[in-house]
């Protein structure tokens, strides 16, 4: 028996389109295309799928891509996948370093209602971290300089979002997060921690550096090609929830930081950044005595009911 077509197996031969895919090339062929994905299963795949394939041909006819290039673009796609494991994802660098996941944020979370802007997410997320009352630290030993971060968490309507949960985790001065280290037992620079009634949160970590991504794979050879720095400004990854509330997921950059203008990723929104203020020894904000010079940093978080726009 020959194979029949699943899609319309009383017709072996015939597809669903009337269309011949026969003698095909230059725009007959994206035409071809276009009507081979006319039937998706629902709307939004159908227009998915055409625009990509319009985008596509056109990119491909527009530079003239030879062979060559396209193979070489497959095996550059299929070293992608080959690193990709549980604990590295080199697919989200790349949709990183192409713009393309700030792209969907913006287009996901246009801020229109006053809330706190989103950004990347990052590869170095840890579902478990450590629980923190306020005002812990949660550097846990990791190299850096000692720095005071405090904030209010509000709604868009200015109300105090009490017992909201901050996920926090960040690089230590050398530019590295826990997960990166071959031999730590347990999780430095990274936990969560609840507001108090006032929306108020607080806690001791150290002061974040600037950082390369990874760039030992595919990516790293892609921006190498580009001539492009791996470098991602300082900055500390925040996770916000609360019920009622859209989770934030963003970053609080380092104001003085020289790469605030050249992120790697593209993560950088001006709203984001505030100054970490150095002080010297002395009383901390919250009446800790410091025997060495220490920063501080104040964000104040906004967040979007569930049902924003
Ligand atoms: C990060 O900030 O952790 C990050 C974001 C995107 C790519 C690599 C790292
Ligand atoms: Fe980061």
């Amino acid at each position: 028996m020959p194979p029949t077509d699943p899609v319309n197996p009383t017709s072996p031969t015939q597809s669903t389109e009337p269309e011949s895919t026969r003698n095909l090339s230059g725009a007959a062929l994206t035409d071809a295309v276009l009507a081979s994905f006319a039937h998706g299963d629902s709307p939004r795949f159908t227009a998915i799928a055409q625009s990509l394939i319009q985008h596509l041909h056109a990119f491909l006819v527009e530079t003239r891509l030879t062979e060559e290039e396209w193979a070489a673009a497959i095996t550059f796609l299929t070293r992608v996948g080959h690193i990709t494991t549980e604990q590295r994802q080199e697919f989200i660098l790349l949709s990183d370093v192409l713009g393309a996941s700030m792209q969907v944020i913006g287009t996901t979370y246009p801020c229109v209602n006053g809330e706190t802007e989103s950004t990347v997410f990052g590869p170095f997320f840890v579902a478990e971290s450590p629980h923190f009352a306020n005002g812990d630290d949660i550097a846990r030993g990791a190299p850096g300089e000692a720095c005071h971060m405090w904030g209010v968490v509000r709604s868009v309507e200015g109300e105090p979002i009490a017992g909201a949960r901050l996920e926090i985790w960040q690089a230590d001065e050398d530019g590295f997060y826990d997960v990166q280290y071959a031999d730590l037992a347990a999780a430095r620079g990274r936990g969560h921690l609840f507001a108090d009634d006032d929306g108020r949160y607080a806690f001791w970590t150290i002061r974040p550096a600037a950082y390369p991504i990874p760039s030992d794979g595919p990516v790293g050879d892609l921006l190498k090609a580009a001539r492009r720095s791996p470098m991602r400004p300082a900055h500390v990854h925040f996770k916000i929830t609360a019920p009622g509330y859209r989770p934030l997921i963003t970053h609080v950059f380092a104001q003085d930081d020289p790469y605030l203008d050249t992120d790697a990723v593209f993560g950088v929104k001006s709203s984001l950044i505030t100054p970490f203020e150095r002080h010297e020894p002395g009383v901390a904000p919250d009446g800790r005595q410091m025997a060495t010079s220490f920063y501080t940093a104040r964000y104040d978080f906004t967040l979007a009911p569930t049902d924003a726009a």
